[in-house]
């Protein structure tokens, strides 16, 4: 279908208006992927009812910090977003502020029972994108503090370097904690209770959501570094 550029009540129509329509479309399936995401892993973590054993409680713990929290925070800052759309600047940064918190701390928790369960560590790949995804997280949480308060703290830390690495630790962590699910749902035990098919469509599900995810912060990154650097 062609559109002239015309306007329609107060809305144009045209390019703008289709990457408009286009970006609330990802938005709206990135939310979608999540809640399959999520509610699959949760439905595999409870399948054998409570109490929940260590690796069980790890999955619960991390899946709802990464991808549920930490996706939700990361969602809340874009301009495309749904339920942050409504909110002022400075309640959507809150908001970030309070998912990542909240969404960090059951991640880390969710990674160390494991961790410390475990007689060797880090010997698989699952294991290995886990612990990228424990340090960028504990990194990002601190320098999320130096960029909430770039302001305050400019004499110490320039603003922009503190938001910039900011979003930068932000990606890696998640994207790897997407990874490491992925090799997740890769087990035995997880394909034996989904099957190869369902399975392989979860693992797309994740790298779907995963990939509209961090587009935004991308584009962000590139953009602030490239004012820094022609500054
Ligand atoms: C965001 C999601 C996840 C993250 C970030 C994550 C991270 C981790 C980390 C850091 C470890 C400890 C590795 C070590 O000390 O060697 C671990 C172990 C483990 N995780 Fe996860 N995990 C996630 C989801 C899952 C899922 C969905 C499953 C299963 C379906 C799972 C099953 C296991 C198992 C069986 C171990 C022990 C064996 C191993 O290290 O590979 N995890 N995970």
């Amino acid at each position: 279908m062609t559109v002239d550029p015309e306007i329609v009540g107060n809305k144009e129509v045209g390019g703008a208006y289709a990457l408009k329509v286009f970006q609330a479309s990802l938005n709206i399936l990135s939310h979608l992927l999540i809640g399959i995401v999520v509610g699959v892993s949760l439905l595999f973590s409870f399948r054998n009812g409570l109490p929940l054993n260590v690796i069980m409680l790890h999955i619960v713990l991390c899946v709802i910090g990464y991808q549920l929290l930490m996706a939700e925070s990361i969602l809340s800052l874009s301009a495309d977003n749904g339920w942050s759309g409504v909110l002022r600047f400075k309640d959507k940064r809150m908001a970030h502020t309070i998912l990542q918190v909240g969404g960090s701390a059951l991640a880390l928790v969710g990674s160390f029972l494991v961790m410390v369960d475990k007689t060797v560590n880090f010997n698989t790949l699952h294991g290995q994108f886990g612990l990228v995804a424990v340090v960028f997280t504990a990194v990002s949480l601190v320098n999320g503090l130096t960029s909430l308060y770039a302001f305050e703290w400019r004499r110490f830390c320039p603003g922009n370097i503190s938001k910039i690495t900011h979003i930068c630790f932000g990606i890696v962590a998640f994207a790897s904690s997407s990874i490491s699910l992925c090799y997740g749902f890769d087990k035995f035990s997880f394909r034996l209770w989904a099957s190869d098919a369902f399975t392989n469509a979860t693992i797309a599900c994740t790298a779907c959501f995963t990939t509209i995810i961090i587009i935004n912060p991308t584009i962000n990154f590139f953009k602030k570094s490239y004012r820094l650097i022609v500054k």
